[in-house]
């Protein structure tokens, strides 16, 4: 099969970890036949710098022409004082919306290996965890009304969370087809005790599962949700949660799986088309130095594969070949820690994973 793919590398650690990427999925392609078609577009703070803004048209046209899209990170110091509109986060909720692409997926899991990166003690983590964070991605407060007004005690800056009955069913459908794919565990996770919008959350959600009388469903709070996460990990499978909250808890996830170099992403909505991130960000302190953890992007071509173009076999192999560098002690700088193991730089863990697959 033939697919053409957006690469969209970003700022910071952006390129290195794309092309890391790009050098697996052009090694799987050759082993199973395929071709894959790169076309790289700017987006982000070297966007700024090349074309004033965060967010090119021609970016937003080339990605909308291609089948699937590689995200890298974007963002840095340089482009810090931008006003808000014109940072390089904007363009990231930009491309979002632009691609419709209303859900994220964010697995996390223990690799066993890497058991002793994380922080958490044996006797929480040693039976392991592997949940799936369902995040709502194109609503709530990220895309609110916001601005600034006169209030009470002089001039204020303000945000919306709004969520309608029709966002809510829509994520909430995935998440428990998720569920239904899974062990049949959801836990839709609000602040419904304060917050209107949470409210109407719940409430469809309770409606919809009635739909889906095999999934075990709950609900929680999101504060006793990040509490649980560190206390019992193991008590989620599916998590679905709004644009915010999801934000949160994916990175606090992500810490207990022992690095954030590990998560990858899948942005999914209506059509097959998705992109795909780590979701780390641009880490500008070590852009440039070869010592990125390109995992979290490799693992987020293996999503391409699984979920935009259904190769499935393909997307097993490039993450088994993750799990034996990791088995076989090979290690980046950030997954050493107390953990034994081989320090590797970027490119060096990238060939070790070619040569594996
Ligand atoms: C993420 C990031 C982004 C978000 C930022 C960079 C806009 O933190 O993908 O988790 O908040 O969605
Ligand atoms: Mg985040």
């Amino acid at each position: 099969m033939e697919y053409n793919i957006a690469l969209l590398k970003g700022d910071g650690i952006g390129p290195e970890i794309v092309d890391s990427a790009v050098a697996i999925l052009e090694k799987t392609a050759d082993k199973f036949g395929h071709k894959f078609n790169f076309t790289p577009y700017l987006i982000g703070g070297c966007a700024i710098d090349a074309a004033g803004v965060p967010l090119p048209q021609e970016t937003v046209d080339g990605c909308l022409a291609s089948d699937s899209v590689l995200l890298g990170a974007v963002g840095g110091p340089k482009w810090d004082d931008q006003p808000g509109d014109k940072r390089p986060e904007k363009a990231l909720l930009g491309i979002r919306s632009a691609l419709g692409l209303y859900t994220n997926l964010r697995p996390a899991k223990l690799y066993p290996a890497l058991r002793a990166a994380s922080p958490l003690k044996d006797e929480i983590v040693g039976k392991g965890f592997d949940l799936m964070i369902v995040r709502e991605l194109t609503g709530g407060i990220y895309f609110g009304d916001r601005g600034y007004r006169e209030g009470r005690y002089g001039q204020e800056a303000y945000d919306t969370e709004a969520y309608s009955v029709t966002e809510i069913e829509r994520i909430g459908r995935v998440a428990f087809e998720t569920a239904m794919k899974r062990s049949k565990c959801l836990c839709s996770i609000d602040k419904a005790n304060v917050l209107e919008s949470s409210r109407l959350w719940r409430k469809t959600m309770h409606a919809l599962s009635e739909e889906y009388p095999e999934v075990q469903y709950t609900d929680m709070f999101v504060d006793n949700a990040a509490m649980q996460l560190v206390r019992d990990p193991q008590q989620f499978d599916v998590i679905v949660t709004s644009n915010m909250f999801g934000d949160i808890l994916s990175d606090e996830a992500s810490q207990i799986t022992g690095s954030i170099g590990m998560l990858a992403s899948a942005s999914l909505g209506a059509s097959t088309r998705g992109m795909y991130e780590p979701i780390h960000g641009s880490a500008p302190d070590i852009a440039g130095q070869n010592k990125a953890n390109p995992i979290a992007t490799i693992l987020s071509g293996a999503m391409m594969l699984r979920y935009s173009f259904g190769l499935s076999e393909e997307a097993d192999c490039i993450e088994s070949a993750v799990d034996k560098v990791l088995n076989a002690g090979w290690r980046t700088a950030d997954l050493m820690g107390s953990a034994e193991g081989i320090s590797l730089t970027c490119t060096e863990m990238t060939e070790k994973i070619s040569e594996v697959l």
